[in-house]
Formats: structure tokens, sequence, C-alpha cells
């Protein structure tokens, strides 16, 4: 099946981890014609299951699950107790003596895995590493389209060699995670635009851009490069529909909100969002850190208890630089207006 002739409008919605995503904004994106996607990193087989079923509930057009591709980590003591000792400054604002342990590392990829080829949707994205050729080949014969996300052109071909249908090519503009795979995250700077036109001249699948599209100018410009589609995650973050936290969506709109920048701070894995005290606190000791998933479950207990409090200064403000331009409405009207900019264009 080809990506692009799954859904009419080429606006996919950027699935965005940490329980922003709903059934009501992924059917409404999907209902007027353009694809949402659900993340599922943080989601148990069951929650997969129940979300799936309440989408579906809500429309029958297709949608993308969208996953980590990742391993549950060994964790060495020693190394456990430094990073919670790096994150002392943090506890000392919270007013907490100690860092809870968090119940687990990160989700099982390969119950998940199992799970995404029981619930078939028409599409799968995934990011953070790259399946095995017979893994794809798996998915492509129940009737899934495979997307992988890269942040170079030699992830491209990677995911081209074990037989991805498509790419979301991920600049440096993105919010959220990088999903660098291949070498150094600190070397994947490609802005989207630039990492676009490099990906189309190199691959002969179809290439997604995502990172800082936010209205319909740049989506024609994207496609005029050459892509088949644009994936969007802040603009979709501030929809009607997301479940966004009211703290969290106020400073992404705020006009006086800080710059963006890409910190390793809150997860072990760069990643771009509002700087805020947590990022400062933490800079000089950023490289120290442990790496994705065990800092990021660490800081879990941390991120939760800022946003119990509102303290938008010590939770993460995840969005990609274009978040200026974000403009909060009903998801499917965001979809409308995008394609009638595009007609404009
Ligand atoms: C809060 C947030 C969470 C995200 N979570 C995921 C995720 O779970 N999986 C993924 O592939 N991409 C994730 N992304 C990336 C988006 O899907 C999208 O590719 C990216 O936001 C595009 O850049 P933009 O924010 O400038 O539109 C996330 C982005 C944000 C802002």
């Amino acid at each position: 099946m080809v990506l692009r002739t799954l859904f009419p409008h080429p606006i996919i919605q950027g699935p965005t981890a940490g329980g922003q995503n709903t059934p009501a904004q992924i059917a409404a994106v999907s209902n007027a014609g353009a694809l949402g996607s659900l993340a599922c990193s943080l989601l148990t087989p069951d929650a997969m299951r129940s979300q799936v079923e309440q989408i579906r509930s809500l429309t029958a057009r297709p949608f993308a699950l969208n996953f980590f591709v990742q391993t549950i980590p060994q964790v060495d003591p020693a190394e456990l107790e430094q990073a919670r000792l790096l994150l002392r400054p943090v506890l000392d604002v919270l007013g907490w003596d100690e860092l809870p342990l968090p119940a687990k590392w990160c989700e099982e990829f390969s119950a998940q895995f199992e799970t995404l080829l029981e619930l078939r949707p028409a599409v799968a994205s995934f990011t953070f590493n790259i399946l095995g050729a017979e893994q794809v080949a798996r998915l492509r014969a129940a009737g899934i389209v495979v997307v992988g996300t890269i942040t170079t052109v030699a992830e491209a071909l990677a995911w081209q060699e074990v037989g991805a249908d498509a790419v979301i090519a991920s600049g440096v503009e993105s919010g959220g995670h990088r999903g660098t795979f291949l070498g150094r995250q600190e070397d994947a700077t490609l802005s989207s635009f630039d990492l676009l036109a490099a990906v189309v001249a190199a691959v002969n699948i179809p290439v997604v851009s995502a990172g800082g599209i936010m209205d319909g100018a740049d989506i024609k410009r994207a496609l005029d490069l050459g892509a088949v589609a644009v994936q969007m995650g802040t603009a979709f973050l501030v929809v009607d529909e997301s479940a966004i936290t009211p703290a969290y969506k106020a400073r992404l709109l705020a006009p006086d909100r800080p710059a963006t920048r890409l910190t390793r701070s809150f997860s072990g894995r760069y990643a771009r969002g509002l700087e805020n005290r947590f990022m400062s606190l933490m800079a000089p000791v950023e490289a120290q850190v442990p790496a994705y998933p065990i800092q990021n479950a660490l800081t879990g207990a941390i991120r939760a208890e800022a946003g119990k409090r509102g303290d938008t200064e010590l939770m993460s403000l995840w969005c990609g630089t274009g978040v200026a331009r974000a403009r909060p409405m009903p998801a499917a009207r965001l979809v409308a207006t995008l394609l009638a900019e595009i007609a404009a264009a």
C-alpha cells in the first residue's frame, strides 16, 4: 500500500508521546482527510488496545500508531546512584529529600510490536532506532504501511534498505526528541528543508517532511521540494482535542515565551523544548546524565510532580522552533485552514 493513497490531504498529525494524543484528536484529524497518529511508546499493550478501540469508534478512516524502537536497559547501580546525585539541584527546588525510583525503565517494545500486528492500523511509524528487515516484512504482510523517522541521509538509506514504505525526515527545528540512530545525535543538525532535499535526492521511497512546519505556505514549500506530505507536531499539540496540560499550553502560547533549545537533561536523548529552570539547573551536567530511557524514567516523577503543581519551570515543554506560529483551534479547523493556505500559497 502506498502511504499517500490512504488519506487525501498531505498532512500528518505528528504523534506526541506524553499523553497529549487523544482518540478525539486523532479521529478529528483523520476525519478531516489528514492522517492522525497515536504515540504508543508509553502505552502498555492493553492501553494500546483500548485507545485504538476508541479511535475506531470515532473514525473509519486510516490512522497511524507510532513507536520508540528500544530495549529495556540493564542499569548499573553505580550509574544509577550518580544519576540521582546529578538531579540533586532539581530535588532541592522541589523540596524533596529523595528521588523515587521508577517502576519500570520503559515499555517492552517486542510486546508492543506484537500488539501492533494484532491491531493492524493502516500505518505504523517508528523512531529512535530501526527495525530489522524481517520485522518490516511482517508488518507489510499484515497490510501495515511502515514509516521510519530519520534525521540524516544515511538513516533514510538504512530504512529504505530494510524495506520501509516511506521515511519522515525530521529536521533540527522539530519539537520533541531527535530520532537519530546512526552516529552522534549532535551531528544530525540539518534543517528540515535541507534534509528533505538531500533525502529526496538519495532515496527512491516517499519522503515526509517534519520540523518547523506551521502553515500552508510551509507545506507548499515542502511539497515543492519533493515531500509527499508533512508531519506537524507542535501545530497539533495545541488543538482543542489535545490533552496537553493547561499550564504547558499557556506557556507555549504566551507571547513572552523563552527560546527553544535542544537538551538531553530530561531524558538522556536530545529533544527540543522551551528553556526553563530545569534545563538551566542541569546544563552543567547535561553531558553526564544516563542515556534514554534511564534518565527519562528517573525524571518521570519530577515531571509528574511539576505537572500536578502546574510548575512549567520543572516540566519538559517540548515544542519546535515554529511554536510562535502555533494556533489553538479545533483540529478539523486547523486542517481546513492549512488546506486553504496551501491553495493560496
Ligand atoms: C510533545 C512532543 C512529543 C513528541 N513525541 C513523539 C513521539 O512519541 N514519536 C515521534 O515519532 N515523534 C514525536 N514527536 C515529534 C512529532 O511527531 C513531529 O515529528 C515533530 O513535532 C515535528 O516538528 P514540529 O514540532 O516543528 O512540527 C513529538 C513532538 C512533540 C512536540
